[in-house]
């Protein structure tokens, strides 16, 4: 949380002003961490979690412990951020249903599964 809270100042969000940052944690014991990133064409714009997961896989990692994600309006730090619908069917790719995906602040945080927040997904396994 730690972390996810530290790359979160990276946020570029002038748009929103909703400011929000990732941490992942690899199976080699690496943490990738993301921040949101707006632009004025808003679709162009990315979200931590892509961004976190998309920085580790371009480095060659594949295989993920946990993430962890701290979001909220510019100035405050929201009690719970849960990840959009496009991050958690990234995630999805990578990860399996077990996966750790831990939501919160540093002074309070829980731990839901990917399969908790993704149910019935679609997947590779389905191709
Ligand atoms: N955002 C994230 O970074 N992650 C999420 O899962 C939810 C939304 C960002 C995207 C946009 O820059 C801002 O929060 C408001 O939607």
């Amino acid at each position: 949380m730690e972390a996810a809270e530290e790359a979160r100042e990276g946020a570029y969000a002038p748009y929103s002003k909703f400011l929000v940052g990732a941490a992942l944690l690899t199976k080699s014991g690496k943490v990738y961490t993301g921040c949101n990133i707006e632009n004025a064409s808003y679709p162009a714009g990315i979200c931590a979690e892509r961004t976190a997961i998309f920085k580790a896989v371009s480095e060659g990692e594949r295989e993920f412990e946990a993430l962890a994600l701290v979001g909220g309006r510019a100035g405050e730090v929201a009690p719970q951020c849960a990840p959009c619908g496009i991050c958690r069917q990234v995630i999805s790719e990578f990860c399996p249903p077990s996966f750790p995906i831990i939501l919160g602040n540093e002074e309070h945080f829980e731990a839901y599964t990917l399969d908790m927040l993704l149910p019935l997904s679609f997947t590779k396994q389905d191709l």
